[in-house]
């Protein structure tokens, strides 16, 4: 079957057609705000590509799945943007923002539940091993969410915590994107776990990436705003190298009682001054190489080989 399809079409029409039959509509406007706002479709897009690479026939079969990890994938935003205080998302107002941060939690939880039913509407045979799956990477998440909140306090994180910090909050829900469609099509688990490892490789891309953007993209272009991360002191891969690098800079610089904008103008001084942008860009293409490299080995068409590693190396050059 041909990867030839627009998946991102497929999934936001399949979103449009989600139903929402019960009493509090209060409960899903910030539901349908939120699926309505966009976003790159990156997660559904994985998990129906790698099921149609790995001889599934139809993406109708795989699109409850798909749709349950962008479900999920958008709760954890909702629940983010209130732990990162973040007031601007895909170029919109964020719904603790638009709304309230109770509404944020619950519509978030509204959204978990949603996600676990859409994730179960599989045959039994194949039910046990997507919910652990499933299971398995929102725990992993949620571990990888906290250890982002306690680095905040850390001044000592090390790029090693920061790497395994990402590969919990970020890598592992596009691994199971991938395992998941892979599994969905019936393919051997070594090519699951080679999908898996892909997705991995790919995910640690992708949140570097997203933390490039965070300090040197486009607000328009990225859709949330410019400098959040620096104003809180999370510990990026940009922060944690310019803290051994520049140490006494950055600490006089975070030490200081200086409003927002002056506070991420002088942090990206520092990376400017030991050119951390082209870096971080390197270190991103690694992880993309990475990446292309365990698909080498899965049994897939070159096709298909293409389309993965195209969309790996697009993701390294994202602006959004
Ligand atoms: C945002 O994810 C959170 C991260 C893991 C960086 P995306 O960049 O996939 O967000 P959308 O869904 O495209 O808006
Ligand atoms: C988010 O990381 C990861 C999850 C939502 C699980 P970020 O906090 O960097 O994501 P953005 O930048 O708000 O999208
Ligand atoms: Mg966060
Ligand atoms: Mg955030
Ligand atoms: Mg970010």
């Amino acid at each position: 079957m041909s990867l030839s399809v627009n998946f991102t079409e497929a999934v936001n029409n399949a979103i449009e057609a989600i139903k929402y039959p019960y009493v509090t509509p209060g409960l899903f406007a910030p539901i349908r705000y939120t699926l309505d706002g966009g976003g790159k479709r990156i997660r559904p897009r994985l998990l129906l590509a790698a099921y149609l690479a790995c001889g599934g026939k139809e993406i109708s079969e795989a699109m409850p799945q798909a749709l349950g990890l962008e479900m999920f994938h958008n709760f954890t935003l909702l629940h983010d943007d209130v732990m990162d205080n973040a007031d601007i998302r895909r170029g919109r107002p964020t719904v603790h923002r638009k709304w309230d941060v109770p509404s944020a939690i619950l519509s978030g939880d509204a959204m978990l539940t949603m996600a676990s039913q859409l994730m179960g509407e599989c045959e039994d045979s194949k039910l046990r091993e997507i919910l652990r799956l499933f299971n398995d990477t929102a725990m992993e998440i949620y571990e990888g969410q906290q250890m982002d909140m306690e680095f905040e306090n850390r001044n000592d994180v090390s790029v090693d915590e920061y790497m395994e910090m990402i590969r919990l909050k970020t890598s592992v829900l596009l691994a199971c994107a991938c395992r998941t469609g892979a599994y969905l099509a019936g393919a051997s688990e070594e090519d699951c776990k080679l999908f898996y490892d892909y997705g991995i490789a790919l995910g640690l891309a992708f949140q570097l990436r997203d933390d490039w953007l965070d300090t040197f993209g486009d607000p328009l272009e990225f859709g949330k705003e410019i400098g959040g991360d620096i104003i809180n002191a999370k510990k990026t891969w940009l922060l944690i190298t310019a803290m051994q690098e520049a140490p006494e800079e950055i600490s006089d610089i975070l030490a200081e009682d200086l409003e927002n904008a002056e506070r991420i103008f002088q942090v990206k001084r520092t990376y400017n001054s030991l050119n951390l942008d082209a870096r971080c860009s390197r270190l991103v293409n690694s992880y993309v190489e990475h990446a292309v490299a365990c698909l080498d080995k899965i049994d897939i068409t070159p096709e298909a080989r293409d389309f993965f590693a195209d969309l790996a190396r697009r993701s390294a050059n994202r602006t959004h």
